[in-house]
C-alpha cells in the first residue's frame, strides 16, 4: 500500500459502466449504488447505517442523474468524469468551486481544512507504519480510523458525501497535479472520491445548515448511546501500572491528596499474564474482583486494555476455546494466520464472522464476571500484526481478501465487546474506547487518537483532529493528554491540560519508559494548575453531560468549529480557524498551543458579546482581539445569552446524585435583552433506566434577560429521578475559589 500516491482519473475509463441506482432516503439524503456483478459481487461493508430513519420525510434536495452527470444541491459532477472504473477500482469526480471548503475525513492529522489534499483511508498502527521522526513533527496519513466522509462548506450552506466502502478508499480536493507530462492533461479544478475495490455505495447528505447536516450524518451512522457519567470525568492511565493494590491505589491516594477529581483508573498491557488477553498476572493479582472492588468502593472506575491478538499457546484456555470454535482468521493456505504482537506469536479473531463476535462477546462476559471491571480500552485493532504482512490475514474462513475487512476490523471488535458488556449486565451502560474505527463506530465506542507525542506540534494538531472527528460522526473523542510518547515539560503539560480539559474524552496516559506524568510529577505549582483545569471540567460536568444527552437525542457534536454556531461574515471568515473551538453552544476556547507564544489573536464571532470568566470582562463580538498568555488562566469565553448548568464546587468524582441540584450560570452584559431556552436532564449516570420514563428527571428552562438581568421559569417535564433544583446566578466567574 502506497500512502503518498493516489489513483488518478487519467487511468480510469469514464464511459459510465454498471447500473446506477439512485434513491431518495428522505430529509435530503440520497444514496447511489452501482451494480456491476462482473466487478463487484456485493458490498462487504458491515457499517450499520440506518437508512430507514429518514423515511417519509420530504427532501428539498435529491441526487439527480442528468446527461451531464450527478447533481446534488450545489454539487455537480465534472462532465465526462462522472463515474470511472479501472478493473474493480472506481471513482467519481465533482466540480470544485472557489467557495468550497472541505472538512471531515474522520481522523487525520493533516490540518483542519483539506483543500489541496490527496488522501487514503487505510487503518494504520501509526507508530509501527511510519518512521518515528515523521510521527514526531509531521502528518502521518492515514491514521487509525477510517471514515470516508467529506463535508463541503459552500459559504453558509453545507453538504456531505459518505463513501460506505471498507476497501482502501481515496479522495482528493482540488489537489495540485504533481506530474504534468507536457501534453494537454490538465484538469479543471475538481474533487474526487473512489475506492480500490468494493461495490460503490455513496450517501449524499444535504444540510443546508451545519447543525442539520451533523445531525443527519449522526442519525445515519448511529448516535452514541449515553455513556456512563464517570466516563466523561478525568481518566488516569499509564503503560507501566502493574497492580490495582499498589500502583492504582497509590495514584488514587495522590489524586485525593492533591484534591484533583478523578473517575477512571486504567491499566495497560502490564496487568496480563504473559500479555495473554483475558488473563491477570498472578504475581500482581490475588483476587482481581476484590482488588478492583477496593478502588470501586472509593468511587473510582477501573478500565483495562484488550488487544485482539490471542497468544498462540497450547493449553492457554482462551486460545483453545477460539481454536475449538474455529473463529481465527485464515491465511491463503487455510491455516490460522499468525502475527507477532505483545505475547509473541498471535492469532486473530475474524470479527467479520457472527460466530467470532459471539465467541469474543462471551470471553468478555466471562472476564467481566470474574473481574467486575467497568470499561475496556480496545487497542491494536487496526489490526496491528507486528512483523507479519497483513495481506495474508484473510476473512470469512479465508474466502475474502484482507482489504475487504481491514478497515472494519475495529468495528467488529467494538460490537463484540459491547455485546459482552450486555451479556454481563444488561442494565449497565458499557464503556469502550477504541484506537481504530470505521463508519458507525459511534454506536459502540469512543475514540482516542492513539500514540501522540508530548510536543507542541501534537498539541496544536489535536484541535483540528478532534474537530474533524466530531464533524465526521465520532462525538466522543480526545487525545492522550499531555501526550503519550516523550516527556512533557511542566509548561507543556499545563498548556495541554488547559486546551484539553473540556474535550469530550479526557485521559492522562503515557508510554512505556517515559517519565511519569501524573499531575504531581510536574512540581507543586504545575500540579495546582493542572488540578485547576480538572476542577473546571468537574464544575462543568452537568453542562458536558447534557451535551452528551443532546448528542444521543439529536445527533449534535459536543466539540464544534466556530462556523457550526456562527455564520461567516465579511469581517470575520471562520473557515480556517482551527485553534479555537466551541464546547456546545456557549463556551469557546482559544488556548495557547504554540511553543513560546506569549500573545495570540482570538476571533470573537458575532453577533453578540463575549464574557471572559477569568477576568470578569465583556467584549464585543465580530472582531479579533489580542490576548496575553497567563499562567493562572486560559483564553476561554462565554457567549452572551448563555445558560450553563454547573456546580459551584467541583465534586471529587462524577457524582450523578448531585445532578439533581445545579447552578444555572446566566451570562449577559448590561442592556442585554433576550431569551434562552434549554432542557436540563439528570439520571443515575450508570444504568439504562433513563430509557424509561421512570429513570430520569427533566425540566424545560426559560431564562429571560431584561436589560441584562436574568429571570428563570422552570417547567418540570418529569421528576421520576427526583426533584430538580436550580439556583440562578448572573455572570459567575471561573476563578478558582480557594
Ligand atoms: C498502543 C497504544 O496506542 C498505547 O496507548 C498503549 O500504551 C500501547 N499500545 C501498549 O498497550
Amino acid at each position: 500500500m502506497y500512502f503518498n500516491k493516489c489513483d488518478h482519473p487519467v487511468n480510469f475509463k469514464f464511459d459510465r459502466p454498471g447500473r446506477f441506482e439512485v434513491s431518495d432516503l428522505g430529509n435530503g439524503i440520497s444514496k447511489l449504488l452501482v451494480r456491476d456483478p462482473e466487478r463487484w459481487s456485493s458490498s462487504d461493508s458491515q457499517a450499520e447505517l440506518d437508512e430507514a430513519a429518514f423515511a417519509g420525510q420530504p427532501s428539498a434536495v435529491k441526487l439527480e442523474l442528468t446527461p451531464e452527470g450527478f447533481r446534488f444541491g450545489f454539487l455537480k459532477s465534472v462532465p465526462n468524469y462522472v463515474f470511472g472504473v479501472s478493473g474493480s477500482k472506481w471513482m467519481c469526480c465533482f466540480e470544485h468551486q472557489n467557495t468550497y471548503r472541505y472538512y471531515g475525513l474522520g481522523e487525520k492529522n493533516n490540518g483542519f481544512e483539506k483543500s489541496g489534499l490527496r488522501t487514503k483511508f487505510w487503518n494504520t498502527d501509526v507508530m509501527a507504519d511510519f518512521y518515528g521522526k515523521q510521527v514526531e513533527f509531521s502528518p502521518t496519513d492515514p491514521m487509525y480510523v477510517t471514515i470516508p466522509y467529506i463535508l463541503i462548506k459552500n459559504g453558509n450552506e453545507y453538504a456531505g458525501i459518505l463513501v460506505d466502502n471498507p476497501y482502501a478508499d481515496f479522495m482528493s480536493f482540488n489537489a495540485p497535479e504533481n506530474f504534468r507530462p507536457g501534453q494537454a492533461l490538465t484538469f479543471d479544478p475538481y474533487f474526487m472520491f473512489g475506492s480500490t475495490g468494493g461495490q460503490p455505495a455513496v450517501y449524499f447528505l444535504y444540510g443546508p445548515s451545519l447543525p442539520e447536516l451533523c445531525s443527519k450524518l449522526q442519525t445515519l451512522c448511529g448516535r452514541l448511546p449515553r455513556p456512563p457519567f464517570w466516563s466523561i470525568g478525568m481518566q488516569q492511565c499509564r503503560w507501566g501500572y502493574r497492580s490495582p493494590a499498589t500502583d492504582l491505589t497509590e495514584v488514587d491516594s495522590k489524586y485525593r491528596l492533591n484534591q484533583i477529581p478523578l473517575d477512571g483508573l486504567w491499566m495497560d498491557i502490564d496487568y496480563m499474564n504473559k500479555f495473554q488477553v483475558f488473563t491477570f498476572d498472578p504475581a500482581n493479582f490475588k483476587d482481581p474482583k476484590a482488588e478492583f472492588g477496593a478502588l470501586q468502593a472509593r468511587d473510582r472506575h477501573c478500565v483495562v486494555i484488550l488487544d485482539p491478538g490471542v497468544s498462540l499457546t497450547r493449553g492457554y484456555e482462551v486460545y483453545e476455546r477460539g481454536l475449538a470454535a474455529d473463529i481465527y482468521c485464515k491465511n491463503t493456505e487455510q491455516d490460522n494466520y499468525v502475527g507477532f504482537v505483545w505475547p509473541g506469536a498471535t492469532v486473530f479473531p475474524d470479527f467479520s464472522l457472527p460466530a467470532a463476535r459471539d465467541w469474543w462477546a462471551d470471553e468478555v462476559r466471562i472476564f467481566l464476571d470474574r473481574s467486575g471491571l467497568d470499561g475496556f480500552w480496545v487497542d491494536m485493532n487496526d489490526p496491528s500484526t507486528g512483523a507479519s504482512e497483513l495481506d495474508e490475514m484473510r476473512f470469512d474462513h479465508g474466502k475474502k481478501p484482507h482489504e475487504s475487512y481491514h478497515n472494519q476490523y475495529a468495528l467488529g471488535m467494538q460490537r463484540a465487546t459491547f455485546e459482552g458488556f450486555k451479556r454481563h449486565n444488561p442494565d449497565k451502560r458499557p464503556f469502550i474506547v477504541s484506537r481504530s474505527g470505521y463508519i458507525s463506530t459511534s454506536r459502540y465506542s469512543a475514540i482516542w487518537t492513539g500514540d501522540n507525542i508530548s510536543n507542541y506540534y501534537h498539541l496544536r494538531g489535536a484541535i483540528p483532529m478532534v474537530l474533524n472527528l466530531s464533524l465526521s460522526g465520532i462525538p466522543f473523542c480526545g487525545p492522550d493528554v499531555p501526550g503519550f510518547a516523550c516527556d512533557p515539560t511542566p509548561e507543556l503539560a499545563v498548556d495541554w491540560y488547559k486546551a484539553g480539559c473540556l474535550f469530550p474524552f479526557f485521559r492522562n496516559h503515557s508510554g512505556w519508559g517515559t517519565r511519569r506524568r501524573e499531575p504531581w510529577e510536574f512540581g507543586a505549582e504545575a500540579c495546582r494548575k493542572l488540578g485547576d483545569c480538572v476542577r473546571l471540567r468537574y464544575r462543568l460536568l452537568p453542562y458536558l453531560y447534557n451535551l452528551f444527552i443532546e448528542q444521543e437525542r439529536a445527533g449534535a457534536p459536543i466539540l464544534r468549529p466556530l462556523f457550526y454556531e456562527f455564520q461567516d461574515t465579511p469581517e470575520l471568515a471562520l473557515d480556517r480557524i482551527d485553534d479555537q473551538f466551541m464546547v456546545g453552544s456557549w463556551i469557546m476556547q482559544a488556548p495557547f498551543v504554540v511553543e513560546g507564544q506569549q500573545r495570540r489573536f482570538v476571533a470573537l464571532p458575532g453577533p453578540g458579546r463575549w464574557f471572559d470568566p477569568f477576568h470578569d470582562r465583556w467584549y464585543e463580538g465580530n472582531q479579533f482581539i489580542a490576548v496575553d498568555k497567563e499562567w493562572e488562566s486560559t483564553p476561554l469565553f462565554i457567549r452572551e445569552g448563555a445558560v450553563i448548568p454547573m456546580w459551584e464546587n467541583p465534586p471529587e468524582f462524577a457524582d450523578a446524585e448531585r445532578l439533581r441540584e445545579v447552578k444555572l450560570a446566566a451570562y449577559a452584559a448590561p442592556g442585554f435583552n433576550g431569551v434562552t431556552e434549554l432542557h436540563y436532564l439528570a439520571d443515575d449516570g450508570i444504568s439504562f433506566d433513563y430509557r424509561n420514563k421512570a429513570g430520569f428527571s427533566e425540566a424545560k428552562l426559560r431564562v429571560a434577560f431584561t436589560e441584562g438581568c436574568p429571570a428563570l421559569t422552570a417547567e418540570t417535564l418529569n421528576d421520576r429521578f427526583g426533584k430538580l433544583w436550580f439556583e440562578l446566578e448572573a455572570n459567575p466567574t471561573f476563578r478558582e475559589r480557594r
